[in-house]
């Protein structure tokens, strides 16, 4: 079993989306995939709901009463989507439990403001495990300005970009219909699919 932690403090920042259709592609592949959803609004699980039962399945629980966070082993992939404002105590026992972290980020300069001091929590937490932990460009071109403030900020952290994910309505359709980029039919979604290609690379390190 592996586990991916999705996690950012602020609000909306694309952590549901993220962590939905991460576990959509594993479920596409073939993996016994598991959404562990931390957050009280149980966005991940509502989305679950909606899923037609026919798509590869993802079963999932709410994991955000637990004292401590507990995993199931009999999964290939467990997804963990996680709560806005999450810190402290919680955060580092959610650190420890998984194997990577993924923190979404829209180059905006209020949702950089407020990851800030998150990712020096975070630094400190794994110091010394590279690799561990990687961000998301959320809502971004890579060729745009917004993509070279967000380059700028990163660098105080040492943490690496793993993609850049453009803003697409794509993700708030599939999402509606409980299902993921992942799910056919694929050809519709090629051009966001090759996006997620080097997240899924250094998933798999
Ligand atoms: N790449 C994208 N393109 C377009 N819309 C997006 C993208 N990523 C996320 N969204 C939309 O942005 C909104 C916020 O995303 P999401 O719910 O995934 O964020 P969140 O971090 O889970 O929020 P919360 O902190 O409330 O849990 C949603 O309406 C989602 O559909
Ligand atoms: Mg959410």
């Amino acid at each position: 079993m592996r586990a991916v932690l999705v996690a950012n403090p602020k609000g909306g920042a694309g952590k549901t989306t993220l962590a939905t259709n991460l576990a959509g592609y594993f479920a596409n592949n073939g993996m016994t995939t598991s959404l562990c959803d931390l957050d009280r609004q149980q966005s991940a699980l509502r989305w679950m709901a909606f899923r037609d039962p026919a798509l590869p399945p993802v079963t999932g629980y709410y994991g955000g009463n637990q004292i401590s966070l507990s995993l199931p082993r009999e999964a290939n992939w467990v997804v963990v989507d996680a709560p806005a404002g999450l810190q402290g105590y919680k955060l580092s026992d959610y650190l420890r439990t998984v194997d990577k972290v993924l923190v979404p980020l829209v180059p905006s300069i209020f949702d950089m403001a407020a990851t800030e001091d998150f990712l020096n929590a975070i630094r400190n937490e794994i110091r010394g495990r590279r690799g561990k932990v990687g961000i998301v460009a959320m809502r971004v071109d890579p060729r745009t300005r917004a993509a070279g403030m967000l380059e700028e900020f990163l660098k105080h952290f040492d943490i690496p970009i793993v993609a850049y994910l453009r803003n697409t309505q794509n993700y708030v359709n599939v999402a509606a219909a409980g299902a993921t980029l992942f799910d056919p039919p694929r050809a519709r979604h090629k051009r966001d699919i090759e996006q997620w290609s080097p997240l899924i690379e250094w998933l798999k390190k």
